[in-house]
């Protein structure tokens, strides 16, 4: 089994800290390149780092010395040599180089030291190799694993839900649309409405896909693809699911702490900003918020959303992640239910990240009471002046019909999240290809 593995495993550059006074054969990409008389320096590239390797004219056969003194950055090389500890060196080892092959020659690499923000979002499948890009794909690609696995360690199924479909998730609003077969169909906002219907033979569930969000808005924190984590349980109420949503967001940070140190080192975040973020989170009603801005000279009164700024403001103090509560009934969705203790408002609860960062979760409980939804879809109707087609909820409400239960669920917008943890100025980076209004490729 082992042996088999082992077929898959090259030598890395990160690996050579343990190998001096051996040989090491390693692949990557020419990261610089520089000539000083009869010595060549490459520094090579691969997904671990970089570590300069020198070739002397003499060492080397004459095609391979040829081949070095053209070798182009970004070409692709495969190398050996032996490796020498060099405290000069910044990684404090260098190769030896008796050997050099040129795997691809790179044309002129089109990005040089400073360039244009639009320059690297044109060149974005060339920018992905810089090492910054490179640091936080490898934490996105860890955040996902943290959630996977918290998830399954408390008892969820992950299941696949379609992403074209008939029905709105939520307003419906910003949806794209698609031609399907000649009928006009949606790609999906949420998937909220598949999960639940899994939780009556899964009970606890997640889905874990893109969302569609047809937004003109262009925020630092909006993405018109997203990935969207979407979880749903039966027989949890408002409280179950705050304590699953905290529980599950200060795992993904300390599990980040735990195994992504370095990166996060490397990427200078400062750990302290993870490690507070610990169980319970502070829990504000929405009429509270308001109050809160208000104090702080916004002009709002209830009923009104709250948008980028009024979001900044509310957290930038803060540390930990804030629970806002008990939103009015006009501005969220059908499936929300009202609160029996204020009829104004619905059980439900948005997270906010901290350093105003914004909303990063949207959670509430469900109508699952055939009458309750049907009020709750004629109610919506009536605020937003809107008719539903419900041919396309038979099936939502089938859901209820047929033993119906209490439940509730929420949704994760995973390049917020990433943004907030990684302190990125903006959403694009924390995704390889960003999808936003102004931009569709590469
Ligand atoms: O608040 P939203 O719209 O809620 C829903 O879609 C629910 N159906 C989720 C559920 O309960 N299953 O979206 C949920 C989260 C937001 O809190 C935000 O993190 C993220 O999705 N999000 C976006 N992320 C990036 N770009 C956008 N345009 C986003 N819109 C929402
Ligand atoms: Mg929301």
């Amino acid at each position: 089994m082992l042996k088999q593995r082992n077929v898959f495993m090259r030598k890395h550059i990160s690996e050579i800290a343990g190998m001096v006074g051996k040989s090491v054969e390693l692949k990557g990409w020419v990261h610089r390149k520089r000539t000083s008389g009869k010595i060549i320096f490459i520094v090579l590239r691969d997904h671990t780092g970089i570590v300069q390797a020198s070739f002397k004219s003499e060492n080397l056969p004459e095609k391979e010395w040829e081949a070095a003194e053209n070798v182009a950055v970004e070409s692709s090389i495969a190398i050996e040599g032996k490796v020498v500890s060099d405290p000069r060196a910044p990684t404090g080892y260098e190769i030896s180089g008796s050997s050099i092959k040129l795997i691809s020659a790179s044309e002129p690499y089109p990005i040089t030291e400073y360039q244009s923000t639009e320059l690297l979002l044109d060149k974005r499948h060339l920018w992905l190799r810089s090492t910054r890009m490179t640091k936080i794909m490898k934490v996105r690609s860890a955040v996902f694993r943290h959630t996977r696995s918290f998830l399954d360690r408390n008892g969820f199924f992950e299941i696949t839900p379609p992403l074209i479909t008939a029905s709105a998730g939520e307003s419906g609003a910003d949806m794209f649309t698609v031609d399907y077969f000649g009928k006009d169909v949606y790609l999906t906002e949420s998937s909220q409405l598949y999960s639940e219907a899994m939780i009556y033979s899964l009970e606890k569930v997640y889905s874990f896909a893109p969302s569609f969000r047809a937004e003109k808005s262009r925020t630092t924190k909006h993405l018109a693809e997203y990935w969207h984590l979407e979880p749903e349980m039966a027989y949890f109420d408002l409280n179950m699911t705050m304590e699953l949503i905290e529980n599950l967001i200060s795992s993904i940070a300390s599990g980040l702490i735990e195994n992504e140190g370095e990166l996060l080192e490397q990427l200078v975040i400062d750990k302290k900003t993870l490690s507070v973020v610990k169980p319970p989170f502070k829990r504000i009603t929405y009429e509270k918020a308001i109050e809160l801005l208000n104090k702080k000279g916004k002009e709002l009164s209830w009923g009104d959303d709250l948008g980028v700024d009024e979001e900044r403001m509310l957290t930038q103090d803060e540390k930990v992640p804030v629970f806002v509560t008990h939103w009015p009934k006009e501005i969220k969705p059908f499936y929300m239910p009202i609160n029996p203790e204020d009829d104004r408002t619905v059980l439900c609860a948005d997270l906010q990240a901290p350093a105003g960062h914004g909303e990063i979760v949207g959670g509430s409980e469900r109508v699952w009471k055939y009458e309750d939804a049907i009020r709750r879809f004629r109610e919506v109707e009536a605020i937003k002046g809107v008719k539903f087609n419900m041919d396309n909820y038979a099936w939502y409400l089938d859901l209820m019909r047929y033993g119906g239960v209490p439940h509730a669920g929420f949704g994760m917008g995973m390049e917020r999240l990433i943004k907030w943890m990684l302190n990125l100025d903006h959403i694009r980076d924390a995704i390889p290809f960003p999808r936003m209004s102004n931009r569709v490729s590469p």
